[in-house]
């Protein structure tokens, strides 16, 4: 059955990566929430998109160049004007407190495409197991480098290779790399490239998914997750599908 996963929390109608997008995702029953994260100056994992702040709060620069002290006084929901009051930049550490006693299975993608942030593969894993997580979270990067570090320090913990472009034979090379899951952007997923990699048995995880006419697609392909902004939505149609 095809899995519902808020993308950066219900970013539909909240503030991306914060806490409040992530509440808002399990109320309204994803199965799951994607998340981005990068490393501040000292070495705290933070959830957020950018390897600047500067779209999503109210200050400017690099994440890597502020503390995790200085990177907390700044509002990661400003743009929405005071609705929501502030919010800060989570931390991992924050993020797993909230979700640990739920059943919320959690899509960790590490943000090293620019800045490769050397280590994070193992402060993620470190944490994973501090909070005994290890059958609840999938780890994708679009730097596929990253995802075989963690896979070498974790082998237990599942990983997928993140594309946004059509890549030649994407069964063969996930299974080449002993990689369990293939996070494609939707529209890369004909009907000849899901049976391909259905019958080497890898999973498909696809994003982001926002409307009914897609979403509705994936569902009919047997597309093992769908990643959206709109969990709410998502969720109905599931449902209807269903009950028919
Ligand atoms: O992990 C799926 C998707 O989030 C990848 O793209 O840019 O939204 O992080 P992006
Ligand atoms: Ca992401």
């Amino acid at each position: 059955m095809t899995k519902n996963f808020a993308h950066r929390g219900f970013s539909g109608k909240y503030p991306e990566n914060t806490l409040l997008a992530f509440e808002k995702a399990i109320e309204a029953q994803a199965d799951g929430i994607e998340l981005d994260v990068q490393l501040t100056k000292d070495g705290e994992i933070v959830i957020i998109h950018d390897e600047t702040i500067d779209r999503t709060t109210n200050g400017k620069g690099l994440v890597v160049d502020y503390t995790y002290e200085e990177l907390k006084k700044f509002d990661a929901s400003y743009i929405y004007t005071g609705q929501f009051g502030f919010n800060k930049i989570p931390t991992l550490k924050e993020y797993f407190n909230l979700i640990k006693d739920t059943n919320i299975i959690t899509n960790i993608e590490l943000k090293t495409g620019i800045n490769e942030y050397k280590g994070i593969e193992e402060k993620v894993y470190n944490l994973i197991k501090e909070f005994q997580l290890e059958d609840r979270v999938i780890i994708s990067s679009f730097n596929h480098y990253s995802v075989l570090r963690m896979k070498a320090i974790a082998p237990r913990i599942k990983c997928g290779f993140l594309t946004e472009t059509w890549i030649l034979n994407p069964s063969k090379y996930i299974k080449n790399y002993c990689v369990e899951c293939y996070h494609p952007h939707f529209a890369m997923l004909t009907p000849k490239i899901v049976n391909e990699l259905k019958t080497l048995g890898i999973e498909i995880n696809t994003w982001t998914v926002n409307k009914e006419e897609d979403i509705r697609d994936m569902i009919s392909k047997g597309i093992d997750i769908i990643i959206g902004n709109f969990p709410d939505l998502t969720k109905k149609i599931i449902d209807e599908t269903l009950n028919k």
